[in-house]
């Protein structure tokens, strides 16, 4: 029995969703978004920052750092530019798991199996709070080979998973299971250049029942990137991580957002 979608109560993808300018959401999803955005008016530009750091993440590590396969955790309503879409458009052969916790990601999961042929792309329902399940399972263990380097994708949803639920053990037991030469992509929401915005922001959030943490610089390195090698330019704000062109970028203040690629060794 597929999972109930309970469009009563706000939910993270479809918040995500509906800052991307997509169709996936509902009014719940939508006041919430709102209300976040009444404290944060740049969300969007933020969002977009974040989206566009995945594209040229995954471009990095395809390209340049030979990456094949991608376990792509928390990874939101199926957008633009995809993980396999982006991977796949250099090397075909590209394999992808998807993951996400959110019904409704599942409902649209058929748009993120268009994988190229020589390529594959799965899709598990599974909790980033239960990495052994992730890792056991099946389809991920038949997509992706963990003998060959796989970059893991924690893309703005380790904000997420407050203190009490233990993110450093998470993190751990993914990476753990990678063989060295593997990649970890990750970003995180911050309140160090603009804390009443996020406060107000992360406040429209809770009062929903969403729950999640907002984390420095420091605290983001030491969780996500503890004993790993980061690639240039090191943890940066997303839309300062390889920022492609010359044309102006958004103020921290807007971005609100750290991003960092680094290898395991
Ligand atoms: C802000 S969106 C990010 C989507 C995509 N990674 C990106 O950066 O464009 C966060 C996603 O993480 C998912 N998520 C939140 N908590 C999760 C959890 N505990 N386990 C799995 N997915 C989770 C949400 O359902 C949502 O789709």
């Amino acid at each position: 029995m597929e999972p109930r979608i309970d469009t009563g109560k706000p939910h993270t993808a479809r918040i995500y969703d509906y800052y991307l300018g997509g169709k996936d959401n509902f009014a719940a999803d939508r006041r919430t978004a709102e209300r976040a955005m009444q404290s944060w008016p740049a969300v969007r530009t933020a969002v977009r920052e974040n989206r566009a750091f995945l594209g040229r993440a995954v471009r990095f590590l395809v390209a340049e750092a030979g990456i094949r396969q991608f376990l792509d955790v928390g990874t939101g309503l199926p957008s633009a530019n995809n993980v396999h879409e982006v991977a796949q458009a250099l090397v075909p052969s590209c394999r992808v798991v998807y993951v996400d916790n959110d019904p409704i990601v599942l409902a649209h999961a058929r748009a993120l199996l268009t994988s190229s042929p020589e390529g594959r792309t799965a899709y598990i329902p599974a909790d980033l709070r239960e990495p052994e399940k992730i890792l056991d399972d099946p389809v991920t263990r038949q997509t992706l080979d963990f003998t060959q380097p796989i970059a893991l994708m924690l893309v703005a949803v380790l904000h997420f998973v407050p203190d009490e639920e233990r993110p450093w053990r998470i993190v751990d037991t993914l990476l753990g299971a990678l063989p060295s030469g593997s990649y970890l992509a990750a970003t995180h929401v911050t309140a160090e250049h603009d804390p009443d915005t996020l406060a107000g922001a992360g406040r429209a959030y809770q009062e929903r029942g969403l729950t999640g943490q907002i984390r420095t610089a420091d605290e983001f390195a030491e969780l996500a990137f503890r004993g790993l090698e980061m690639v240039d330019p090191g943890l940066t704000l997303v839309s300062e991580w390889r920022p492609r062109g010359a044309g102006p970028r958004p103020m921290p203040s807007e971005v609100n957002a750290y991003g960092g690629v680094a290898r395991k060794p």
